[in-house]
């Protein structure tokens, strides 16, 4: 089976991070499309959570990372956009069950909350896990359905 494709985006705080997993994703087989932020020199992280989110939802991608310090504040920009299910995880159960449950196509990582081990078994259990559907399936369309009211 063709491993999936994992688009990655970062501020300046979560730089390290993005390159340590770009790294590790690669080393593991996992094809990667990089979308920034490319140094240590301080930008706006909405700007790479929406270049990010554009990449995945043209195609570009099966599943997002986005690192920046907390990776709260990428989550609060990726779930802005439409057709965008973005999870801040630190924990394990939460990145697989956020898959399993919340069907989510983003993971967001925060470089100054986890250390570069545990964010690997973060994004390695939120790869590897597929959505359960059934009863699941019919409450993530009330979370899409969300997006079409609040346009009302
Ligand atoms: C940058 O200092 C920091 O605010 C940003 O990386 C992120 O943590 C925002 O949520």
């Amino acid at each position: 089976m063709n491993k999936k494709t994992i688009v990655l985006a970062s501020d300046h705080a979560g730089y390290p991070l993005k390159q340590a997993l770009k790294a590790r994703l690669e080393e593991a087989g996992y094809p990667t499309v990089d979308m920034g932020t490319d140094s240590t020199a301080s930008c706006d992280y909405p700007v790479y959570a929406e270049l990010g989110c554009r990449k995945l939802l043209e195609g570009g991608g099966d599943l997002l990372i986005l690192c920046c310090g907390t990776g709260v504040g990428m989550s609060m920009a990726a779930n802005k956009i439409r057709g965008i299910r973005a999870a801040c995880c630190s924990d394990v159960y939460s990145a697989r069950y956020t898959r399993l449950h919340n069907d989510a196509n983003v993971l967001c990582l925060g470089a100054r909350v986890v250390g570069e081990g545990l964010a690997w078994d973060l994004c390695e259990a939120f790869i590897t896990t597929e959505f359960e559907g059934g009863k699941h399936a019919r409450r993530v369309g009330l979370i899409m359905d969300l997006e079409e009211k609040d346009r009302e």
